[in-house]
């Protein structure tokens, strides 16, 4: 991670000194929930939806350090201390790394989904601020140079840097992980009429806590399974073969254990597959749960099939229905 700052420390253009960044200038940036995971690919394969998503509005002030104003929408769940925000503190490493530590920033942070969700909650505001910064000093280089500092967002969110839920948020589409040291991120392509129909049951599963309970060892018969399903389904995506992505969603690692902390999620994944789902699983660390379906309207059948059956058990939900986010973050205003 150190060696991927320093590397991207050098890589960066110095931002101009006129034009964007001066004080007052402003900027309003949404950036988008993620699926991460994508059922066999942990900590690898993700990619970004349209909705929901968080804004971030920026402002350049002329007193020096990050002042996080105002959060909404998070229930105060989230630290106004610009040393323990997320966006703040991977912003101000941005600013370190570019030479701009003692830029003067006002930003408010409106969560417009929900945190600890498995959607990557952190990771649409970090991506949100990052974008914002970029935005108003005018840096126009490749978005992969603030890759590391939205992953050091995910560190403190969750006490791991992984990029499965920053990368594709700051991409756009769906995105492979090829390595962390030294970070290599593959844009993939993806059919174009896939729709993802996720439902969030109101229940509590931190990352952190997920992680923990994850095997840390795991025998070669698993292993060889997911590799051919992790290998099957960036495939099927390069292909645009529905079903191969289909049959290639399976996780002999990380859902069998998972899955226990998600109510009733093998009597969900088979109504969802009874309606004609292409695959289902976990979104992220979870609670939320995705399927991928060919057309929007067997998504939307699927959210008010599983809602139905939360209601029923007296668990309460969100759902969400989108096709694959190809945009990534974008300026509002
Ligand atoms: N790959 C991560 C995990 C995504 O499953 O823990 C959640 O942030």
């Amino acid at each position: 991670m150190e060696n991927n700052i320093q590397e991207i420390k050098k890589s960066i253009l110095a931002p101009p000194s006129g034009g964007g960044g001066g004080v007052g200038a402003s900027v309003r940036v949404f950036a988008p929930a993620t699926v991460a995971n994508v059922v066999c690919g942990f900590d690898v394969l993700g990619f970004a939806i349209n909705e929901p998503g968080d804004e971030v509005i920026m402002r350049v002030t002329n007193k020096p350090g990050i002042v996080i104003s105002k959060i909404t929408g998070d229930d105060g769940r989230l630290p106004l201390a610009p040393e323990k925000n997320t966006v703040s503190v991977s912003v101000q490493q941005y600013l370190q790394s570019i030479g701009r530590a003692d830029m003067g920033l006002d930003i408010e942070l409106h969560k417009k989904m929900p945190i600890g969700s498995g959607l990557g909650s952190s990771s649409a505001s970090t991506v949100a601020g990052l974008f914002a910064i970029k935005t108003l000093l005018g840096d126009d280089t490749d978005p992969i140079n603030i890759l590391p500092f939205a992953m050091k967002g995910e560190e403190i969110a969750c006490g791991h840097g992984h990029a499965d839920n920053v990368a594709p948020a700051l991409f756009g589409g769906f995105v492979l992980v090829r390595s962390y040291e030294p970070l290599d991120v593959i844009r993939l392509p993806h059919p174009k009429d896939l729709y993802c129909a996720i439902v969030f049951p109101d229940v509590d599963v931190p990352t952190r806590e997920a992680r923990q309970i994850i095997r840390n060892k795991i025998n070669m018969k698993d292993a060889v399974t997911q590799w051919g399903n992790i290998a099957g389904l960036v495939s099927g995506l390069f292909m645009g073969d529905i079903d191969l992505i289909g049959r290639s969603m399976q996780d002999v690692l990380v859902e069998p254990v998972r899955s226990m902390l998600i109510p009733d999620f093998y009597k969900m994944r088979e109504m969802a597959m009874e309606l004609g789902a292409v695959s289902f699983g976990i979104s992220g660390s979870g609670p939320s749960v995705f399927a991928f379906t060919r057309d929007e309207a067997t998504a939307r059948a699927i959210t008010q099939k599983l809602q139905q059956h939360l209601t029923n058990i007296k668990i309460g939900s969100n759902s969400y229905v989108s096709p694959i986010n190809d945009g990534g973050p974008k300026v509002l205003e």
